[in-house]
């Protein structure tokens, strides 16, 4: 234990108290020595800007920023990594100094991290993206740098074309439309909807998945699990929610903020024996 805390870190969002991150963040903090002490605030659109600040003020040196704040945060930071420029949305914030905030968006790499550990993303792979907010900004860059042909299916088609214009020029991204594919079947689905439901489920036509499409689910919570229902309804093979994506989120958060990358694998393990959700690969 340690004696006393140097610095603060924290959370802020709204809802944040299903949030593992505090959880994940003492776990980095035991296995490395780092003196690091992360709590959740839960705040208000209004209270967001005066609350991140006086944090920085008095102790706090670095925060995560979840919905429904990442492009508040953005806005916020006086200075950007290239991935959080490219996504207009943050997702970690380190103090500087009193007036300079450093932006970073750990989604994407978060996001690629997991997928490579669980051998579900090559290069070339046709991925469908099913939603086109906060976290589908901050994952694109990491998708179509490493060479995958990305199409987006989003309830709202506003947003899904405000998505394509802001990404077409890193990579091959259209908007889903099954009559415009020339592609048999994806390799790679994201849910990356925070309420994927039956409509979306009539939008996918099951020609469009084989035995080997993999299924990703961005969520992570124990009462949002239609995703992987219908995966299991529709007999997939390879499927995983949304933890190892956390885990390592926060992993590269740590690693801006100390210079070290913790490890990760027994802690996405511990994580989902707890939620009782194992992906079909980590069952085998
Ligand atoms: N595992 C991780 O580390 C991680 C990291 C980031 C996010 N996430 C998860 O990813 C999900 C999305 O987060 P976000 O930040 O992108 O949220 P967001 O900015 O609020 O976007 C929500 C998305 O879901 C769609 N949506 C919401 N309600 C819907 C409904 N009833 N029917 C159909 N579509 C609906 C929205 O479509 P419209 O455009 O039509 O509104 C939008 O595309 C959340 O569940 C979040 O927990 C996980």
């Amino acid at each position: 234990m340690f004696k006393y805390q140097k610095y603060n870190y924290a959370l802020f969002g709204n809802p944040v108290h299903y949030s593992k991150s505090p959880v994940i963040h003492s776990l980095f903090a035991q296995q490395t020595g780092i003196l690091h002490s992360y709590t959740s605030i839960n705040v208000s659109l209004k209270d967001f800007y005066p609350i991140l600040y006086n944090f920085f003020q008095k102790n706090g040196k670095g925060a995560n920023i979840t919905v429904p704040f990442k492009q508040e945060a953005y806005a916020f930071c006086t200075e950007l990594t290239q991935r959080a420029k490219i996504a207009k949305s943050v997702n970690t914030i380190q103090k500087i100094d009193d007036k300079h905030f450093l932006g970073d968006n750990t989604d994407g790499i978060g996001l690629l991290s997991d997928l490579i550990r669980l051998d579900f993303i090559k290069k070339k792979y046709s991925i469908l993206i099913l939603g086109a907010g906060g976290a589908v900004k901050g994952i694109l860059f990491s998708l179509l740098s490493f060479g995958c042909s990305v199409f987006i299916l989003n309830r709202t088609i506003e947003n899904s074309k405000k998505i394509i214009i802001q990404f077409q020029k890193y990579g091959n991204i259209k908007i889903f439309d099954r009559s415009l594919l020339d592609i048999k079947h994806f390799d790679l689905i994201i849910n990356a909807t925070s309420n994927f439901n039956q409509e979306q489920v009539n939008a996918i036509s099951l020609s469009l998945i084989s035995p080997k499409t993999f299924f990703y689910d961005m969520n992570y919570q124990k009462n949002n699990v239609f995703f992987i229902d219908w995966c299991i309804k529709i007999g997939a093979n390879f499927f995983s929610n949304g933890i190892g994506m956390l885990v390592f989120q926060a992993a590269h958060s740590f690693l801006l903020w100390h210079k070290i990358l913790p490890e990760t694998d027994y802690i996405i393990q511990f994580l989902n024996k707890e939620k009782n959700i194992l992906s079909k690969q980590e069952r085998v």
